[in-house]
């Protein structure tokens, strides 16, 4: 009988005790904060980490798309109609993306290393070949037409040679020569006024690097993993202030510091928007099993002044604003007046989806996304999709644009994709399993709490009213 009381009153002060403890965990959130500290301590650039060895040589394959627009009314454009173009593509290319010359400086605070980029045809996932004509604005003749339109003399030959050679606003390319480079018959003719004959949207940037980055490791500070410090000398916090080509606060583009909230902007750098863009939460999904926040670039990104002011930054030259979802690139470009979107013209003005027949914009295929891993900040899938577009408009040196309506011409868009390999993913899966049992405990704890309170409860019960001629033996035995 004594023993019997014991235990049930043992079982009620465990409860109560079982339940502070759990809730008093559960407040104090000690173990959130525990794999919180063991991630920050574990996802830090250190020579044998496994963050470093997946931010040097990515282990998930990236995927570099082009599609194309091929006019099919070049004499009526010339003649002021608007311009019909079909979608052809995806040419895609595999990208291999290996950190090279990696040294850490400042006691390991930050890592310098040159990211060279090389391309690879993957024709099983292309719809064509490189060898595929496409119809489109010749980029070098108006790119001269822009350069040298008030300077009479120049713009006189250009006019004169563009006749005798019987080179116009469009014409036809391989699909290959326009990516990667081929002799301009126009630029042959010009050698005397410019650097360099070949053009192509990707000219020389096949296994080539874009510089010498300097990278934070995290270890001061977590939320500085893998972020973009200084790239060829100068510091990434002065480009903000040029507002021009900059690039701010940006990551190597598949790298995203670990605990991400969903309130933070997360920044990605472009070197093909010039620029960086930030992207915000939109929902949960789950890439393989994984669980992840998805964000994207937020309408404002793309505002135009009146609802945006912020963008006034990317106006260019100051005061120049041209709607809502353009970017002016030509500084960017050496002086060629692209002009940068979402593909499609997906966020911007309706204007110009109107202005070119065949736009079709719709937010699945043209925006771009992000798939992070909240816990690791491991990206679980991108696409970053961006399409190039030129300037056209009149040009009064020149009679071959008398009749062209002012447009934004869609020449190509690309969709730079990645999602994370099987491996990857089961690992980063064991992680976060592990890490969500971890974080249950205090609720564990409550529940067994919560459980000898139903047993102490009944007991209690059961002493009190009258037992019944069958228990009694059976109890106090
Ligand atoms: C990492 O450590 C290995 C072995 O100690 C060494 O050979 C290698 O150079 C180190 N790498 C860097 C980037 O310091
Ligand atoms: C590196 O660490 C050592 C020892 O902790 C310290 O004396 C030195 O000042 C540090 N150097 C830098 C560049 O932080
Ligand atoms: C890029 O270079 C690699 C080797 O350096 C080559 O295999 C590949 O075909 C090249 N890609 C293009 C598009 O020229
Ligand atoms: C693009 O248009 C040109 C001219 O009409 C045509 O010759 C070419 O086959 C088209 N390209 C593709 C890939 O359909
Ligand atoms: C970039 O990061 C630094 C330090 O984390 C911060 O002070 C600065 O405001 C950030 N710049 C932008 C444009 O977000
Ligand atoms: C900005 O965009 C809004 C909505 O698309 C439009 O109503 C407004 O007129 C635009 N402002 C300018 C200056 O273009
Ligand atoms: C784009 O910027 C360049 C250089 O700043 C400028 O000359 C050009 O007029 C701008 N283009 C448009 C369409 O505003
Ligand atoms: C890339 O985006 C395009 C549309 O923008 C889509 O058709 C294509 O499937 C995407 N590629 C990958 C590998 O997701």
């Amino acid at each position: 009988m004594l023993l019997r009381s014991c235990c049930v009153y043992g079982a009620g002060i465990l409860c109560v005790l079982l339940l502070i403890a759990g809730i008093a965990m559960a407040l104090a959130q000690v173990f959130q904060k525990l794999i919180n500290n063991t991630i920050k301590e574990q996802v830090v650039l250190e020579n044998g980490t496994e963050a470093f060895s997946v931010w040097r040589d990515p282990p998930p394959p990236v995927y570099m798309q082009f599609y194309f627009f091929n006019l099919t009314n070049p004499a009526e454009v010339l003649e002021g109609d608007k311009p019909f173009v079909l979608q052809i593509g995806p040419y895609t290319y595999r990208e291999y993306r290996p950190k090279e010359e990696v040294k850490f400086m400042d006691n390991g605070t930050r890592v310098a290393a040159v990211n060279p980029k090389t391309y690879v045809f993957e024709p099983n996932m292309s719809r064509g070949s490189e060898e595929d004509i496409v119809r489109t604005v010749d980029i070098p003749v108006v790119t001269a037409m822009e350069k040298f339109k008030d300077t009479l003399l120049v713009s006189r030959i250009i006019s004169d040679v563009m006749k005798a050679k019987g080179i116009g606003m469009f014409r036809t390319f391989r699909v290959g020569d326009l990516l990667w480079g081929y002799e301009d018959p126009l630029l042959k003719e010009l050698k005397q006024f410019v650097s360099d004959d070949h053009f192509g949207l990707f000219f020389k940037k096949n296994s080539t690097d874009d510089g010498d980055y300097i990278f934070f490791t995290g270890k001061q500070n977590y939320q500085d993993f893998a972020r973009i410090d200084e790239w060829n000398g100068q510091s990434t916090l002065n480009w903000w202030s040029t507002k021009e080509c900059n690039m701010i606060n940006g990551t190597d583009g598949a790298s995203f510091h670990p605990i991400i909230t969903k309130t933070e902007k997360l920044y990605i750098f472009s070197s093909d928007l010039c620029r960086s863009i930030y992207a915000q939460y939109e929902s949960d999904v789950s890439v393989r099993g994984v669980p992840g926040f998805r964000f994207v670039p937020p309408s404002e990104v793309f505002a135009n002044l009146t609802i945006n002011p912020d963008n006034a930054g990317f106006c260019v030259p100051a005061g120049n604003c041209l709607g809502s979802g353009l970017l002016n690139a030509s500084v960017c470009k050496e002086g060629a007046p692209i002009i940068m979107s979402s593909p499609h013209f997906y966020q911007a003005d309706n204007k110009f989806v109107q202005d070119v027949l065949g736009m079709n914009p719709n937010k699945e295929e043209h925006e771009t996304v992000i798939d992070v891993n909240p816990l690791t900040g491991l990206l679980l899938r991108g696409a970053k999709r961006v399409q190039v577009n030129v300037y056209l408009h009149q040009i009064p040196a020149f009679s071959q644009t008398e009749k062209i309506q002012t447009l934004v011409f869609p020449v190509m868009y690309l969709n730079e994709s990645i999602v994370i390999d099987e491996e990857s993913a089961k690992k980063l899966y064991a992680v976060v399993t592990k890490a969500n049992v971890i974080v249950n405990i205090p609720f564990i704890v409550i529940s067994v709490g919560i459980l000898l309170g139903v047993i102490f409860i009944v007991f209690m019960c059961r002493q009190q009213t009258p037992a019944s001629s069958e228990q009694q033996p059976l109890l106090s035995s």
